[in-house]
């Protein structure tokens, strides 16, 4: 009841910063350029096959399912010290078992495979970690599903004040194209290991670096991007800034209305310096 409540007040809210129908709050053939406030699996069963060309995603990563070493909240010391996502998600706790956890990022990557065209492609960023002595590569995530390479993405930034740990600087971003997937004119040439600062301006707790999107979004003749796990919605302004069109689906009304808040900044003055290259297509 209360849930249904928060939503309420988020929708009259939300209404307040869009003048027009960007936000959807259940699944509509007209998903295009558009906010889908929901849960992604769900939304995505009802899309139809081959409507997107490509996926960008960062799922939550599980982070707080933890065996001593993961994150806790409020932390002022160790690992995890100063880093955002301490306190979580607003609508998501980002805990639940491994397997279990596995088993919902497959869904939703099949789901997002049968999406995409045969010359579409998803770009999944996670991360790897140690967890009980136990190497977790994510092939529990991406099973049977056909990588076609590993870009890894170093990170500047973060602090780490724990002795027993190397400072954590990367994550893995997977290709997992459709056969017919070809990457744009020379982008091939950016190589497979990029470096790009996390981003410190944003109010969500896990953002996208506006760089590596734009990094992503240019190396591929898309023309429709969707992002699953949308957040404050990185993945759609870098679309709009490179003339491509977006779809973004976002369980948390909260960063809806936050995404929703920047599209609308973003259409008088974009936050991307745009690469004259990446306007090609
Ligand atoms: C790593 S963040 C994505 C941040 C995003 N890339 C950005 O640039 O802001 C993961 C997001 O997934 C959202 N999320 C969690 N469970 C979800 C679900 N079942 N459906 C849709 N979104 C979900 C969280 O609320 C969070 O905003």
């Amino acid at each position: 009841m209360e849930e249904t409540q928060n939503l309420e007040m988020a929708k009259a809210d939300i209404q307040s910063i869009v003048s027009n129908s960007e936000v959807i709050y259940e699944y509509s053939d007209n998903f295009v350029n558009k906010v889908i406030c929901g849960d992604s699996l769900s939304v995505m069963k009802k899309m139809p096959d081959k409507s997107i060309d490509l996926v960008v995603t960062s799922p939550p990563y599980n982070l707080k399912n933890s065996t001593g070493n993961g994150m806790k909240a409020n932390t002022t010391s160790g690992k995890w010290a100063g880093n955002a996502l301490q306190n979580g998600y607003s609508h998501y706790n980002d805990n639940i078992p491994n397997d279990e956890y596995a088993q919902w990022q497959y869904n939703c990557l099949k789901e997002m495979y049968r999406l995409i065209k045969d010359d579409g492609a998803i770009f999944y960023n996670h991360k790897w970690r140690v967890q009980d002595g136990l190497i977790q590569d994510r092939k529990d995530i991406i099973r049977d599903l056909p990588v076609r390479q590993i870009i890894i993405w170093k990170r500047k930034g973060g602090i780490n004040f724990n002795p027993g740990y190397f400072l954590p600087t990367y994550e893995v971003i997977y290709l997992i194209p459709k056969p017919n997937f070809k990457l744009a004119p020379k982008a091939n040439a950016y190589g497979d290991v990029w470096e790009f600062m996390q981003e410190m301006k944003n109010e969500h707790p896990a953002p996208f670096p506006v760089a590596l999107i734009e990094r992503i979004i240019s190396s591929t003749t898309s023309k429709i991007v969707m992002d699953p796990f949308f957040g404050s919605g990185t993945t759609a302004i870098v679309a709009m800034a490179l003339n491509r069109q977006y779809v973004g689906i976002e369980l948390s009304p909260d960063y809806c209305k936050m995404a929703l808040a920047r599209i609308e900044r973003n259409k008088i003055k974009s936050e991307v310096v745009t690469n004259k290259t990446a306007l090609l297509f």
